[in-house]
């Protein structure tokens, strides 16, 4: 999960990461408040700030430095409802301004290439860092860290060195990077990047612009990030589906997909796409992935038929299963208890395809049931032709 500047900011600010005063607001009015209030604390300076999970902000106009509350309101009225890069803007964080004197760059994170983490940091931060890294490597700092140890005093001065850091700021430095280090760590981030890190006119060193991404496999031990959770970006069936405990993922075809494992599901995306291009014209394409996973009972069946009838631009459904461990006469039996279970909610064509363990005695149970809605088709690309066909109709 990646979190909002805001939500960022507040993190540091726990784990004692400096960082300025900023306050969130979702209309001009409240902006304006927030800027009368923290602005007393920086000569009525403000800065107003999209908050969307999406980089390039200040290029895009989501970034602006307000000199009295009055602005703020203003910058605040053109910010909010902003579409930067597909994501509208519905929150801004009021901040305090700084006097800023110089922007450095840091991140660190986990390097999966290396089995490591990797920390980044550069004496040139600020909004172009794709652009350095790409045209002047010798400039972004590559250190390795060692999950074990972290970093502690010794590797966060290596890290400033390397950086080419002058002693001075070096020291004012490795203090915050170890606090960093306490971010990432406790909160199982698997990305802290602050960008920039500033050094003030008063010489002091601060966190301007934050990002983390939470490791989602430790919110089990993360009780508190289930309130950082972003609910109205979350997709309504995406959520049935996660309170049913499936691995459901909405995109934007036509076709419904059902299978077991996660790799028969994703060859599954391919065939009916290809099989869309090839008879119908492109009109057809998958519109979901949704793994059922070994143990396909009728209530499992049921819950995913459930999610992917409930979707709207679904014509058709494909139930692929290749039996295992549940062999396809227990995954015919759920079909035919999830279609009586949903009894006139199933309305739309169900194509399906089994094969594998006791593969003749499933499809002889789905011919029994004779369902008018349901066709039995004997291989994967007819079944995928057949499916395609139906939805486009
Ligand atoms: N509180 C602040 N006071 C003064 N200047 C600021 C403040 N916050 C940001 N700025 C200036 O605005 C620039 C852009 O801000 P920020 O890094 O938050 O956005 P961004 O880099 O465009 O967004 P993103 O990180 O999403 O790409 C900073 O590099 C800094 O110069
Ligand atoms: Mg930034």
């Amino acid at each position: 999960m990646d979190l909002f500047e805001y939500q960022a900011r507040d993190m540091f600010e726990k784990h004692g990461v400096p960082v300025l005063a900023g306050q969130t607001a979702e209309t001009p009015e409240q902006a304006r408040a927030a800027a009368d209030e923290i602005g007393t604390r920086s000569g009525g300076v403000t800065v107003v700030k999209a908050q969307v999970k999406t980089g390039g902000r200040g290029k895009a106009g989501g970034v602006k430095v307000a000199k009295s509350a009055d602005e703020a309101e203003q910058y605040a009225q053109q910010i909010l409802g902003m579409d930067i890069k597909g994501h509208t803007v519905h929150t801004v964080m009021i901040a305090q301004g700084a006097k800023i004197a110089e922007e450095y760059y840091f991140s660190l994170l986990l390097d999966r290439a290396n089995r490591n983490y990797l920390a980044m940091c550069s004496k040139e931060g600020g909004m172009e860092i794709e652009q350095l890294a790409v045209e002047r490597p010798e400039a972004l700092a590559r250190i390795a860290v060692d999950p074990q140890v972290g970093i502690d005093e010794a590797k966060a001065t290596e890290i400033v060195q390397a950086a080419g850091f002058d002693a001075e700021t070096g020291a004012k430095i490795v203090p915050v990077l170890q606090k960093l280090w306490d971010v990432y760590r406790e909160e199982d981030a698997t990305l802290v990047e602050v960008n920039p890190l500033v050094k003030t006119e008063d010489g002091d060193i601060i966190a301007l612009d934050g990002k983390v991404t939470l490791d989602d496999n430790a919110s089990f031990r993360q009780a508190d990030h289930a309130a950082l959770v972003d609910e109205k970006a979350a997709d309504p069936l995406e959520a049935k589906a996660k309170a049913m405990h499936l691995n459901y993922v909405k995109l934007d075809g036509n076709v419904g997909i059902i299978g077991n494992g996660a790799g028969l599901v994703m060859s599954t995306l391919d065939v009916v796409a290809y099989a869309g291009e090839d008879h119908t014209g492109g009109a057809s394409k998958p519109a979901n992935f949704l793994d059922i996973g070994g143990g396909a009972s009728a209530e499992v069946m049921a819950n995913g038929l459930d999610v992917i009838l409930g979707d709207e631009q679904v014509k058709a459904v494909f139930v692929n299963v290749f039996g295992g461990i549940t062999a396809c006469d227990a995954v015919a039996n759920g079909i035919v208890g999830a279609l009586k279970s949903l009894g006139d909610q199933a309305t739309k064509p169900l194509v399906v395809r089994l094969d594998g363990n006791n593969v003749v005695e499933g499809r002889r149970i789905l011919e029994d049931y004779n369902h008018p809605l349901v066709t039995v088709e004997e291989t994967m690309d007819g079944a995928a032709r057949k499916a395609a066909e139906l939805a486009a109709k």
